[in-house]
């Protein structure tokens, strides 16, 4: 199966597509994960992102187009992290994947009031080596700020700063919100409660995958 993960910054998405992607094999292609990437290599494409990155505005779509066709994988059994974000990208997303014969089976819309985003993301520490995500009450470090996989310091992403969450949620609202009605025109959207603790949203998840699925 093909999936995207929607909704709003700090749902969960990123977390839960890696422990699906761990469990069940998918590859999880995070555009975040890719475009930091590339901000810290100081590649051509992380020099034109890094602006709207700092500032909680989404990278052009041309862009974003070009790097989902270049990464995508032939076989597809994928997880879509963060993309598509905007309508011209869900139709180029569509494009590519019939060019390629394939098909996207669901979006899963992450569903979660923004008081609750805002303080997932206030309290959301990322390794700055092997990108694990943590949160400083939910989903703690066992040692003080340091990765439990490389020992690394912690580091607070550039855009978890309350304004640039306040704009990244408004870019939501008016930029991405209008994917939820594009895919479920299509028949592929499940709304996920994504509220509780992560496994309980993960049980939720893997439920509700599995009975589209069937
Ligand atoms: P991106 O990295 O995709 O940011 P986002 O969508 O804002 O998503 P986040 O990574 O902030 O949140 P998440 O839902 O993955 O939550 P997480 O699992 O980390 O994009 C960053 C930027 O890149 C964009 O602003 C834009 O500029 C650019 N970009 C990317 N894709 C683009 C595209 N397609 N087009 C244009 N521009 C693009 O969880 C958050 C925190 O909560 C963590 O601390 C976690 O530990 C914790 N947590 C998770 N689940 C729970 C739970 N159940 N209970 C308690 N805590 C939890």
């Amino acid at each position: 199966m093909n999936l995207v993960f929607l909704g709003p910054p700090g749902a969960g998405k990123g977390t839960q597509a890696k422990k699906l992607a761990e469990e069940k094999g998918y590859i999880h292609i995070s555009t975040g994960d890719l475009l930091r990437e590339a901000v810290r290599k100081g590649t051509p494409l992380g020099k034109k992102a890094r602006e709207y990155m700092e500032r909680g505005e989404l990278v052009p779509d041309d862009l974003m187009v070009a790097l989902i066709e270049e990464v995508f994988p032939e076989g597809g059994g994928v997880i879509l992290d963060g993309f598509p974000r905007t309508i011209p990208q869900a139709r180029a997303l569509d494009e590519m994947l019939d060019k390629k014969g394939a098909v996207l089976d669901l979006a899963v819309l992450f569903d979660l009031p923004d008081e609750v985003v805002v303080e997932r993301l206030s309290g959301r520490r990322s390794c700055p080596n092997c990108g694990a995500v943590y949160h400083m009450k939910y989903n703690p470090p066992k040692e003080d700020e340091m990765c439990d996989r490389c020992g690394v310091k912690l580091i607070q992403r550039e855009d978890d700063r309350e304004e640039v969450i306040r704009e990244r949620l408004r870019v939501y609202r008016t930029r991405t919100a209008p994917l939820v009605d594009y895919y479920r025109d299509k028949g592929i959207l499940i709304t996920l409660d994504a509220s509780g603790q992560i496994e309980e949203v993960y049980s939720r998840l893997k439920r509700a995958i599995d009975e589209k699925g069937d």
